[in-house]
């Protein structure tokens, strides 16, 4: 498997690939795992050829430590892929070269759903993620690009990206793939004790208790009901719970029956933090 480390040898060798062929792409910041793979196998299924990135973006850290302590090692990453079957290129671009000289982010507006949740917690996130995406679409110029749902406010900024961008990509989103605990895979669970991983479970089993009863308790109930279940917890913080409107994102406080709803959770175990979501109705 070879891994392009510059857009101008990527380019040549997706040439074959430019007519009458799909390419697939999937951002990553390496690190991957089981939740990367079925992003890769539908993009697999979906094209001819599929290009993976890997660059751990530092425009999207708002703290120097999390992006210091980034799990790296592209040489697990490359093994891991070549597990697969099918045509996979691995891209991981220099920053310097990916972004052209200036590693900064652009100022973007989607729409405000880039002030809502992640947003707030974190400063300047999308800006850094929507610059980078647009940069690897530029470089790759794919037919689709996947992303989880584990991110599902990024999915959805990068949806409005592609369209202030004015990009010819499909942007497919993915379901949650979750560890037999329930835990959401990411590439930060590397980072949890033993002790922290089994607390962590809690975040899944609490979103699923409001789910089922999403239906018979008021928004606010719901609220009082999670950070009761977070505060008994000693491993876990709490940072936010939201139930948000799916379109708007926008925080909502009580249901109307015409809308559709998601929960979304942000929570600390020690210095690592992990969120997380779920479909109420
Ligand atoms: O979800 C991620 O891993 C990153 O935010 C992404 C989309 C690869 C951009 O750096």
């Amino acid at each position: 498997m070879i891994v392009y480390n510059d857009r101008g040898s990527l380019s040549k060798a997706l040439l074959p690939f430019r007519l009458h062929k799909k390419i697939g792409l999937i951002p990553t910041m390496g690190a991957l795992h089981n939740g990367h793979l079925a992003l890769v196998k539908q993009a697999l299924e979906d094209n001819d050829c599929v290009v993976v990135s890997i660059f751990v973006n530092p425009t999207q850290f708002d703290k120097e430590a999390d992006l210091i302590k980034y799990p790296r090692n592209l040489n697990l990453d490359v093994n891991l892929l070549a597990t697969l079957e099918g045509t996979i290129l691995i891209y991981a671009p220099e920053a310097i070269q990916l972004y052209h000289g200036n590693i900064s982010s652009n100022n973007y507006s989607f729409g405000n759903i880039e002030n809502e949740m992640e947003g707030k917690y974190r400063k300047g996130h999308f800006d850094g993620v929507g610059t980078v995406v647009n940069l690897l679409l530029r470089d790759v110029e794919p037919n689709s690009a996947y992303f989880g749902e584990k991110d599902f406010q990024q999915l959805q900024i990068v949806r409005k990206l592609v369209e202030i961008e004015k990009l010819a990509v499909e942007i497919v989103g993915c379901p949650i793939v979750r560890e037999e605990s329930g835990l959401a895979m990411s590439s930060r669970n590397k980072r949890l004790s033993a002790v922290q991983l089994e607390a962590a479970t809690l975040i899944n089993k609490t979103l699923l208790e409001v789910q089922q009863k999403f239906q018979h308790l008021s928004i606010s109930k719901c609220n009082a009901l999670v950070e009761e279940r977070f505060l008994k917890n000693n491993h876990l913080t709490l940072e936010y719970f939201e139930v948000a409107n799916v379109k708007t994102l926008k925080t909502a406080k009580h249901k109307f029956s015409n809308k559709d709803y998601r929960a979304f959770i942000a929570v600390f175990a020690g210095q690592v933090r992990l969120i997380d979501n779920i479909a109420l109705n």
